[in-house]
C-alpha cells in the first residue's frame, strides 16, 4: 500500500500527539500525584492498625471543652466503633480509615461524607446539636455485604 508523503506527516504528528497525551497522563498519575500523597501525614499501614495509637482501639476521645475526636475503622462489613457516641452540642472530628477495602462513610442527613481508603486517614468534622441518632452508611461498593454495611452516630445528653 502506498502512503502519500502528506499522510505520513499527519500520521507521524498523530503518533507524537498520542505519545504526548499518554506521557502527560502517566506523569500526572505517578509523578506529582504520588509525591503529594507521600508528603501528607495521613498515611497509615492498613495491615498494622493494631499498632497505631488511634486505630488500635477505635473510640471517641475528648480533646477540648466541647470537642471530640473519633477514630473509626471501616471494615467488611461495618464500622468500629458502632455506635459512635458523642455528647450534644459538640464539635466532632472523625478520623476514618479502612482495614481492608475502600468503603464510604456518610453520616446520613449531614454533609459528612468521605471515603475510607486502606492506607489513608480521612478527616471530617461535624457539629452536633440536639440528642439524636444518625445512621452511617457505606456508599462505595465493597463486596457482598455492602448493602447491609451501616453504623450509628449517637448524640447523647
Ligand atoms: Cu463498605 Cu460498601
Amino acid at each position: 500500500m502506498h502512503i502519500h508523503a502528506y499522510e505520513k506527516i499527519w500520521l507521524a504528528l498523530s503518533i507524537v500527539l498520542i505519545l504526548f497525551l499518554l506521557g502527560s497522563v502517566t506523569y500526572g498519575a505517578v509523578g506529582p500525584g504520588v509525591a503529594m500523597v507521600a508528603d501528607s501525614e495521613a498515611q497509615i499501614d492498613a495491615n498494622a492498625l493494631d499498632e497505631d495509637d488511634r486505630f488500635a482501639e477505635p473510640r471517641v476521645e475528648q480533646v477540648g471543652e466541647n470537642e471530640y475526636e473519633a477514630y473509626v475503622v471501616a471494615y467488611q462489613f461495618g464500622f468500629d466503633p458502632s455506635p459512635i457516641v458523642v455528647p450534644e452540642d459538640s464539635t466532632v472530628t472523625l478520623q476514618i480509615t479502612s482495614r481492608d477495602v475502600i468503603h464510604g462513610f456518610e453520616v446520613a442527613g449531614t454533609n459528612a461524607n468521605t471515603m475510607a481508603v486502606p492506607g489513608e486517614v480521612a478527616e471530617v468534622t461535624v457539629e452536633v446539636g440536639e440528642p439524636q441518632e444518625y445512621g452511617i452508611v457505606c456508599n462505595e461498593y465493597c463486596g457482598a455485604g455492602h448493602h447491609g454495611m451501616e453504623g450509628k452516630l449517637h448524640v447523647v445528653t
